[in-house]
């Protein structure tokens, strides 16, 4: 059976992490994967979730299966924190399923649009997140690229996007990052996302919005501002949400699928859908996640508690990027890094080259992406000067 097998790569952003824990440099620094560390290099699990973790061990009286769907309070709770009080909801056209991770959303996503249309298409922006090609290819959709980031000048190239956009066929999909573009971290304006969500309209292509940073960039209610505008625009969407992020639920895999259909009548036949999609899949989603989220969104008081843990994660990460950007100037870099205080999120691309990226990681245990995507969740002042000072070295 196996015989045939070739040695797989090693996943570019998750291969990273194997490679550092076997590094025994003292000052190694892993600014690989977009996972959120305190300034002690510590991830930490959130008061709020400690605490409603508690309220349901002591709540919990079974473990027997929920369904395909997962928990309906879940379910509930993060479309209204996603979409807001939007009138989508009030007009009963949105229908939410739990799914392990944002991943697992996407999965789900790319599986019911290639039901709707076998051999579909979906376009992802160039960069995006290493993992979406793979996601969407495994099923069954083929991926394309539309511009999106210009590497030369570090911003957004806006007209490209548009121009490329203005050529998809109706019906094909298209994946937007609701905020904190990943890897990149430029984001769309209000008005540009207007443009594109009128393009959407007109064009007809089909919206795919991957929201896994909600309260990353700018706040939870800015940060949804693209993705409420295009509900409010185009008749059919999907949104795909993780709390991975946003509520440090890292390793409890949890995050939502929401479609949003032209009515009642077919948001309830696109549920019918979904859900032999999951069974087939993976049955029904983790429940334990899924449970902390609607337990911290049902309480007043750990909402409060939340938004502010929310606040001062994005805070510690806009305080690392000026400081880096300082840092770099105080050791001798002449090129213009201000760009990084303009992004948004846990990422930046540094703009260094592949052989400089080997460099950082061999001859200073400094692991970045190869596309020299940083992930700046992971800087500290206790790591800045090091890493600041072997960029200088290698640039
Ligand atoms: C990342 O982009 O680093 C994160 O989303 C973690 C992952 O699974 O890749």
């Amino acid at each position: 059976m196996f015989s045939q097998l070739e040695p797989h790569p090693a996943d570019p952003i998750l291969g990273l992490t194997v490679k550092f824990k076997a590094d025994s440099h003292p000052e190694k620094i892993n600014l690989g994967p977009g996972v959120y560390q305190d300034d002690a290099g510590h991830t930490p699990i959130l008061d709020c979730v400690k605490a409603a973790e508690q309220l349901r061990v002591d709540k919990e009286t079974t473990k027997a299966y929920i369904n395909s769907a997962g928990s309906s309070l879940f379910n509930d709770r993060i479309a209204a924190l996603n979409l807001g009080d939007h009138r989508v909801i009030r007009e009963n056209r949105v229908r939410t399923i739990s799914t392990p991770g944002g991943t697992g959303a996407l999965r789900i996503a790319g599986e019911l649009i290639r039901t709707c249309k076998s051999g579909g298409t979906i376009w992802v922006s160039d960069p995006t997140w290493a993992n979406h090609q793979g996601v969407f290819t495994a099923a069954g959709l083929t991926v394309k690229t539309y511009p999106y980031y210009d590497y030369e000048n570090k911003c957004l190239d806006f007209t490209a996007m548009v121009e490329a956009l203005k050529q998809v066929p109706a019906d094909d999909a298209v994946l937007l990052h609701a905020c904190c573009h990943n890897p990149s971290g430029m984001d769309l304006s209000q008005e540009q996302w207007q443009e594109i969500a009128e393009l959407a309209r007109d064009i007809g292509f089909f919206p795919v919005v991957d929201m896994a940073y909600q309260g990353f960039g700018e706040g939870l209610e800015e940060d949804a501002y693209g993705v409420r505008l295009m509900a409010d625009t185009v008749d059919e969407m999907i949104l795909c949400s993780s709390c991975s992020k946003n509520f440090g639920l890292y390793r409890e895999r949890i995050g939502a699928c929401t479609v949003i259909g032209e009515s009642a009548a077919t948001a309830d036949i696109i549920n019918s859908v979904l859900l032999p999609i999951v069974r087939v899949n993976y049955s029904m989603p983790p429940a334990h996640g899924a449970a902390i989220v609607e337990t911290i969104l049902g309480s007043g008081e750990l909402t409060a508690q939340w938004h502010g843990e929310v606040k001062n994660m994005r805070d510690r990460i806009n305080g690392m990027r000026q400081l880096l950007v300082d840092k770099l100037i105080a050791n001798g870099v002449t090129r213009d890094f201000s760009f990084i205080t303009a992004q948004k999120g846990m990422f930046s691309f540094l703009g260094i080259d592949r052989e400089q990226v080997q460099r950082l990681q061999d001859e200073f245990s400094i692991y970045i992406v190869g596309s020299s995507r940083i992930s700046i969740a992971a800087i500290a002042p206790d790591n800045v000067d090091y890493l600041a000072q072997s960029i200088a070295k290698v640039l």
